[in-house]
């Protein structure tokens, strides 16, 4: 008995309930019970908003857009009655925005949908490395990814880093990944190193540093080296020079 008299309560407070907010938001894609529509990068978002159908038939009211709080330019005719806005395409700053549709004349008229864009880690393909034994060397991996990477590796020939030996350091800062050694040594840090990140949603990704150390060179000191050639220069022209007043000396005292 309860129960019966309960239900017809509540489709009365439904009822209410989205007379109260006035507008709606309709999508392609939709979005889910939080207001949270999924994308990915490059794809299309479109969004239409709309007085409620329960609410009063007030025709041509008009609408505004907001982006994370920032007006939406519309176009005349894309105000009133209905607004359309498309996100195109989908960039990584679009990730987590917010979108609001609101009365014009009332902001308290509202619908908001929250945009989640994913991606997989910006990791793929080769890259030759060159490094002189005993400097440094130091690798790096970019893993930001939505959702987060749930694990990460460096392999070097295709086996796990022994970090000891070769006096490696690994850090994640969960945007990037890196592999540090210092003093680097052809025996034991030269050959083919992978990074690797593994997306729940996008699988594994990875990339490869074909590392070469090449003999450390002597450094010879430019810029002395530079003034000493000025002097020598300088030298050879001065005493050319002095010679020529001779002969030429000699040369008047025979036409003479
Ligand atoms: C704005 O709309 C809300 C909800 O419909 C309403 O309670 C409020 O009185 C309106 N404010 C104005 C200024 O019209
Ligand atoms: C965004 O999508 C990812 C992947 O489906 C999910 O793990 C994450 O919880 C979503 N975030 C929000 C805020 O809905």
């Amino acid at each position: 008995m309860k129960l019966m008299f309960g239900l017809p309560l509540l489709y009365l407070l439904l009822f209410c309930a989205t007379q109260a907010l006035g507008v709606q938001i309709h999508s392609t894609p939709g979005f889910n019970s939080d207001g949270v529509i999924q994308t990915e990068l490059e794809k299309v978002v479109s969004l239409v908003c709309q007085p409620d159908s329960s609410r009063e038939p007030q025709t041509d009211e008009e609408l505004v857009w907001l982006r994370n709080g920032a007006l939406v330019g519309l176009k005349e005719g894309n105000k009133e009655g209905r607004s359309s806005v498309c996100v195109t395409p989908v960039l990584y700053a679009d990730n987590g925005a917010n979108f609001t549709c609101h009365l014009s004349k009332n902001a308290t008229v509202s619908a908001s949908i929250i945009l989640n864009v994913t991606y997989p880690p910006q990791i793929s393909g080769s890259e030759e490395v060159t490094v002189e034994e005993e400097s440094d060397l130091l690798l790096q991996c970019d893993v930001e990814a939505n959702p987060p990477v749930t694990n990460t590796s460096w392999t070097l020939n295709g086996d796990e880093i022994d970090l000891a030996a070769g006096g490696f350091t690994v850090t994640n800062d969960g945007f990037k990944i890196q592999i540090m050694a210092n003093k680097v040594e052809k025996s034991l840090h030269e050959g083919t190193y992978e990074c690797s990140a593994y997306s729940n949603k996008y699988g594994q990704h990875t990339k490869t540093f074909s590392v070469t150390l090449t003999e450390k060179t002597m450094k010879f000191p430019l810029m002395p080296m530079i003034a000493g050639l000025v002097v020598v220069c300088l030298t050879i022209i001065l005493a050319f020079a002095s010679r020529w007043k001779m002969i030429a000396k000699c040369c008047k005292k025979i036409t003479k």
